[in-house]
């Protein structure tokens, strides 16, 4: 039976590790340059209502390096829901394609792509999740950090897509995740709840940031507006202001706390230059495993 990856919990803990293995082996292989086209001859379909830049490059570029190709089809091409019904692009898609990537708004879209194609279907964000990403960020932590064991990592800024998939991480590995939003902007109360009930991870939601930051191994942050919020950003600068990852609030966290960013960055924003730009900041290396981790999950799907 095909799978897919449209959450994190979509993967058991095993399975999970054994996608880092195989990162980190097709990693070594592409830094070496030795070929691994695992994936010879197969199709991988990119859907993008939204725009990207890292998402699509290292999809397309992994597909490339894994003997395969990838199509990347933009929200001109498919007009999903409005030219045809999502129900019938991936019924057509799974015709021609071995495995389908997108990047949506709604997150039933990515369900519905799930139930009617025939192919494995990968979230490449959508407004709920945003599980590569999180998957690439854990395995950035282990290889600057060494083996998973219960680090306290502190998100600062909006409880969002990467802050939901990341309480679906916390269902799988052990950590004790800070959440630091401000009022009314706290992540999915049902996927909390259930992480919560499951019982992994300590989880703290608070909306005091240097609270939040004290005593951190990893301090995280992303937009304070997502890809849709854009008509909001002016006015949500003024309420997120206090939780931007600044250097004053590096210094509340661990002396050797790494600092990540999902990328793209607003600096001044979310992040001061003097952080992102850091010794401490690890985030170009973040942008870097999303390529090793999603080709591990495009051979775990489609080989
Ligand atoms: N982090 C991330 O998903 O970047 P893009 O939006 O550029 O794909
Ligand atoms: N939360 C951001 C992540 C971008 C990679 C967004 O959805 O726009």
């Amino acid at each position: 039976m095909k799978r897919d990856f449209t959450a994190i919990t979509d993967f058991s803990k095993e399975e999970i590790y054994a996608v880092f293995d195989l990162a980190r082996e097709l990693k070594t292989k592409t830094k070496s340059r030795q070929e691994h086209h695992l994936l010879k001859g197969k199709t991988l379909g990119m859907i993008f209502q939204k725009p990207s830049n890292r998402t699509r490059v290292s999809f397309e570029v992994g597909m490339y390096q894994l003997g395969g190709h990838a199509l990347y089809l933009g929200p001109t091409e498919i007009g999903l829901g409005k030219r045809e019904s999502t129900a019938d692009v991936a019924r057509v898609l799974a015709r021609y394609v071995d495995g389908i990537m997108a990047r949506v708004f709604g997150h039933d879209i990515i369900v519905d792509f799930a139930k009617y194609a025939d192919v494995p279907v990968i979230n490449g964000l959508s407004d709920l999740l945003h599980p590569c990403q999180i998957l690439g960020d854990m395995l950035t932590i282990i290889e600057h950090k060494g083996k998973a064991k219960d680090w306290t990592i502190t998100y600062l800024g909006d409880g969002n897509n990467i802050v939901n998939s990341w309480i679906n991480l916390s269902r799988l590995i052990p950590m004790h995740l800070k959440l630091g939003v401000p009022e009314g902007y706290e992540p999915n109360a049902e996927l909390l709840e259930q992480a919560r009930r499951i019982g992994v991870s300590e989880i703290q939601v608070l909306h005091d940031p240097v609270a939040a930051a004290r005593d951190a191994d990893v301090l995280y942050t992303d937009v304070w507006a997502s890809m849709g919020q854009e008509a909001e950003a002016e006015a949500r600068k003024n309420i997120f202001r206090p939780f931007a990852i600044t250097s004053e609030i590096l210094s509340r966290a661990k002396a050797n706390c790494i600092v990540l960013h999902c990328l793209p960055a607003h600096r001044g924003d979310e992040i001061s230059d003097a952080v992102i730009d850091g010794p401490q900041s690890v985030v170009f290396d973040e942008a870097e495993n999303r390529l090793h981790i999603q080709k591990a999950i495009l051979v775990k799907l489609m080989q």
